[in-house]
Parts: C-alpha cells; structure tokens; sequence
C-alpha cells in the first residue's frame, strides 16, 4: 500500500515536471516567433521574458566582465547596448566610471534596471528604452558594452553597429561582447573579429568574451565622427 502511495507521487511528480517543460518550450516559441516579427512584436517578446522572470539568472554576473568593466572603463563614460535590468553595471565598482548610460528594447528591464540602481544609490547611472540598431552616441565613449545583445541583431545590422560602435570610442576606447556559445554565436564573434582588432579574450568554458579596439582607420571610414 505504502509502495503504491509513493510510485504514485512519483507519477505525478514527473507529469507536473513534464507539463512544465511543455509549457516553457510553448512559451519559447511564442516568444521567438513574436521576435522574428521584429518592431512591436519583438518588443513585446522580450518586456514578456523579464515580466515572467525568464532571465531572473542573470543577476549571477561573470567575475571576469565585472574585472574587464572596471579595468576599461577608465574613469570615463560607459554605455551599455542591450543591458536588461542592469545586473552588470549594479556588480561593477560605482569608481571605476563618471557616467553610465544603460539602453534596452524592453521597457520592463528598463523601469526594473532604474528602480533597483535609484535603491542602490547609483546616481551616475541612466536608463533608456531604445533599440540598440539605432544607438547614436554624442560623444566620445571609454567603454561600450554588449553582454549577450549583439546576436539579437541581424548579422547585417550587426556589422552596421560594430563599425558605428567602434567609431564612436575615444582613442583608447574599448568595446566588450560577450556570446554564452562560441559554437551557437560563431558569426557574431566572425563579425567582431572582422570590424575589430582583439584586444582581449577570455574564454569561460562555451562562452566567450572579447574586448576590442578600432582598427586604426576606423573613424576615417565610418564617417561617424
Ligand atoms: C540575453 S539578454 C541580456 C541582458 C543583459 N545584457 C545581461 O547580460 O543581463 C538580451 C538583452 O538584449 C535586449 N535586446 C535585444 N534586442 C534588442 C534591440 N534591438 N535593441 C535593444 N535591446 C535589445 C533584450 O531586451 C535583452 O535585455
């Protein structure tokens, strides 16, 4: 009897196990298909994932970054493209920059992102809903940082940010971009290569995270400056 009691918890046990993976793969899918639509859709595809607390993980951030970040941000100005609900720059050591600015597509990151720097007391720190695509920055940057956001673009948009992003540092500026797959995000790191020139690279199991420079010719080309 007390067998029977317990092969049937198990049963049920692995049917709620189950019906929970079904349901995060549907609700995956709806996500990635409202995010092929693209504008509104993937809008909504994302300010969905940070509502259900789909990336609550990442408020775990790599060392490494945190020690890139600081190390490269030279007292200057930082800009984040893609920076969720500002895990990383909450991690980062408020001295190490004069200003940060935080931008992303969803506006639940962001207002989350605000609401937790305003507790913390980071007064340096700003946030801006807006599509990392059509970033303008005016002026010279120290660092800009693309944790898990460049493989969200198109690879041709992808390229058209490299080349604007790395136009747009000061002379010993850097940009960091981080892939959680180097196999799955080959062509984002093929694309980083090709724009710009590695300045660092660090490699966490799978993921990888480069800092890199302008080529020496990059302002004169991009025309950005
Ligand atoms: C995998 S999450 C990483 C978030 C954050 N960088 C971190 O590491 O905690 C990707 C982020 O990029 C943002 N994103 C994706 N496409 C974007 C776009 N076109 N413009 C602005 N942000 C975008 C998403 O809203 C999301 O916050």
């Amino acid at each position: 009897m007390r067998l029977k009691v317990i092969n049937n918890v198990n049963a049920w046990a692995r049917l709620l196990v189950a019906k929970g993976n079904v349901l995060t793969v549907m609700r995956r899918l709806r996500w990635r298909g409202a995010r092929a639509l693209g504008g509104a859709g993937a809008q909504w595809s994302w300010n969905d994932q940070f509502r259900t607390g789909y990336w609550d993980s990442l408020r775990t951030r790599s060392p490494n970054v945190v020690a890139l970040v600081e190390q490269l941000a030279g007292g200057g100005d930082v800009v984040e493209l893609g920076c969720g609900e500002g895990f990383l720059i909450e991690a980062v050591d408020s001295d190490s920059y004069r200003s940060y600015v935080g931008v992303d597509v969803s506006a639940v990151a962001v207002e989350s992102a605000a609401r937790r720097a305003g507790q913390a007391g980071l007064v340096k720190c700003r946030f801006e809903v807006g599509r990392i695509e059509q970033w303008r920055c005016d002026a010279d940057t120290s660092l800009i940082i693309m944790e898990e956001s460049l493989y969200c673009l198109k690879p041709r948009r992808q390229r058209r940010l490299l080349r604007r992003c790395l136009a747009r540092l000061k002379p010993d500026g850097r940009l960091i971009v981080t892939v959680h797959s180097a196999t799955r995000h080959r062509s984002t790191l093929v694309n980083c290569r090709r724009y710009g020139v590695v300045d660092r690279e660090i490699h966490e199991s799978e993921r990888v995270i480069l800092a890199l420079r302008a080529h020496d010719e990059e302002a004169v080309t991009c025309g950005c400056r």
